[in-house]
């Protein structure tokens, strides 16, 4: 399967950075600008403190001042583009590689979170503005660095950071120029050969993988057992009675 971005393919791109000190929310702010952003690479804009991120279903994102990465990558593409569920999936692949290469062992929690230890590490967000010819991707991802424990204890799930799992500093640029090495790199693939490449990977990283679990999709919860993520991205749910259902979003929770 191919995916077309515009003219350049995404290893022509390049990642530019813009550094902002305080905003209400990263993603808010590259909504407001985006317009002002060149439309042929990808924008990665980072906030040192951010004072209203927010995260799935408008949930409050924790983050004491430069203490954690809060990026939001854009990039435009073309209205034709079917891949947009994939895309929050992609970015958590990105960094579970990079945890990976760190000697760390991260978990994907499907659809949009990495886990250490069980615990929260990460957290990515898709948002997106639909224009005639163009689809404006917020790619949001906020990632605990150098938090400490009790600052995590506000969070509303079991949360950590990598200070805590590795008892060391970060240098949080690097960890985000390594990110964005990465993203470029899976995107690109991705671009040109679809999600087939990144099954195995977030297959074999995906929490609750075997085990008993339950889903709130929004609306209703089901229990069963986790099987896989599908080609298309969805998660595969074994249900009790043994049939199957396959879900695009929701929560999971592991029963035990
Ligand atoms: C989630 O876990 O539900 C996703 C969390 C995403 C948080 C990031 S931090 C940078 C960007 N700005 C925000 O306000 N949210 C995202």
């Amino acid at each position: 399967m191919q995916y077309s971005i515009e003219k350049k393919d995404s290893l022509s791109m390049e990642i530019k950075n813009i550094f902002l000190d305080e905003v209400d929310s990263t993603q808010l702010w590259t909504q407001q600008h985006y317009h002002l952003l060149d439309p042929y690479n990808i924008s990665c804009i980072t906030a040192n403190y951010q004072t209203k991120g927010f995260g799935r279903y408008n949930r409050p994102w924790v983050c004491p001042k430069g203490q954690s990465i809060t990026s939001t990558f854009y990039f435009r593409i073309n209205v034709g583009f079917h891949g947009l569920h994939f895309l929050s999936q992609l970015l958590c692949i990105s960094l579970t590689k990079i945890l990976i290469y760190e000697e760390l062992i991260p978990l994907i929690k499907w659809p949009n979170d990495i886990l250490i230890n069980e615990k929260k590490i990460a957290g990515v967000l898709c948002q997106t503005i639909f224009e005639k010819e163009f689809i404006h991707v917020f790619l949001g991802v906020g990632i605990n660095v150098n938090i400490e424990p009790n600052v995590l204890k506000e969070i509303d799930q079991p949360a950590t950071s990598l200070y805590i799992e590795t008892k060391k500093l970060w240098d949080k640029t690097a960890v985000l120029q390594k990110l964005q090495e990465q993203f470029l790199q899976d995107f690109n693939l991705f671009l040109k050969e679809g999600f087939a490449p990144f099954l195995k990977v977030i297959n074999d990283l995906l929490f609750c993988k075997g085990q008993k679990t339950k889903i709130f999709d929004g609306i209703n919860s089901y229990e069963g057992i986790v099987d896989r993520v599908s080609e298309e991205g969805g998660l595969k749910l074994i249900l009790n009675n043994g049939s199957t259902k396959i879900f695009q979003s929701g929560d999971i929770y592991r029963l035990r």
